[in-house]
């Protein structure tokens, strides 16, 4: 296992049980916008990577006929049957592997997702070779993830603030990026949505990714002296407890000729 990923297994193998209460994840505006996108009819196979704690998978299994449900961290996949069982989802089955090395064969799914996680993974050209290996042809691949603006310093704070926090952060993408990264890959992107945010709260945020107190602080200070324009772009709201703010997401929906 690379690097990045031994850093990623290690860091949410610690916090594996503040995700299952995680109301950005749980709740976010962007599952039903990517399940919305997969025009699901009931009777597809799907595969969601990197599924955590479940949310995305939980969401997807209510209109198809089965789901897969992947993740690098054995934590996080513990987390996610306890909360299938405890929500009577009984058509996910999960799998412990890496997103660039999926261990099924070519074809095996109707739909593919990701959601609010390639930010973590080493390489997405790498990642999205092996969701197109899996996806049939005709059938849909659907990803969702934090994104940063394309104005050059407000992507620099954004991922600065994002790696300060969890060091296992290697890049939020912008919507750009993410429909170049789609099509280099050979999918045909038929929609990119950036209506989606990620709300977080300052204390739930830090708290939720173990950062310790030395990281905290510095965070605090970055909050504090925001590059122009960020207010904006992130909905800074607030000071020290109180402080909220929220990521934009790209959503990109692209078929697999
Ligand atoms: C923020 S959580 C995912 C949230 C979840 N998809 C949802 O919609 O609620 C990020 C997950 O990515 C997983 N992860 C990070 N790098 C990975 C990799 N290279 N391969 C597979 N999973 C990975 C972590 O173990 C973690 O469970």
């Amino acid at each position: 296992m690379d690097r990045t990923s031994r850093e990623a297994a290690a860091q949410f193998g610690r916090q594996a049980a503040h995700y299952t209460t995680s109301r950005a994840h749980g709740s976010g505006d962007s599952l039903g916008v990517m399940v919305a996108l997969a025009h699901l009819t009931g009777t597809e196979r799907v595969l969601d990577v990197a599924t955590g704690t479940g949310f995305n998978a939980f969401a997807f299994a209510a209109g198809a006929r089965s789901v897969v449900a992947l993740d690098l961290t054995a934590a996080m996949l513990a987390e996610a049957r306890r909360l299938a069982a405890e929500r009577s989802v009984a058509n996910v089955t999960f799998v412990q592997a890496l997103a660039d090395a999926l261990p099924f064969a070519a074809r095996a799914f109707d739909v593919t997702t990701c959601r609010i996680a390639p930010h973590h993974f080493p390489s997405v050209p790498a990642f999205l070779a092996e969701m197109v290996r899996v996806t049939r042809p005709g059938g849909r691949v659907i990803l969702g993830d934090t994104s940063s603006p394309e104005e050059a310093a407000l992507a620099a704070w954004h991922n600065r603030v994002e790696a300060l926090r969890d060091p296992s952060h290697v890049r939020n993408y912008t919507a750009p990026e993410w429909r170049a990264f789609a099509e280099a890959a050979g999918l045909t992107v038929t929609a990119l949505d950036t209506s989606c945010r990620s709300h977080l709260a300052f204390g739930d945020w830090v708290s939720r990714s173990g950062t310790d107190p030395a990281r905290v602080a510095a965070l605090r200070q970055v909050f504090a002296a925001p590059p122009p324009g960020a207010a904006a772009a992130f909905q800074l709201q607030g000071e020290g407890e109180a402080l909220t703010f929220a990521w934009p997401i790209t959503i990109v929906a692209a078929v697999r000729p």
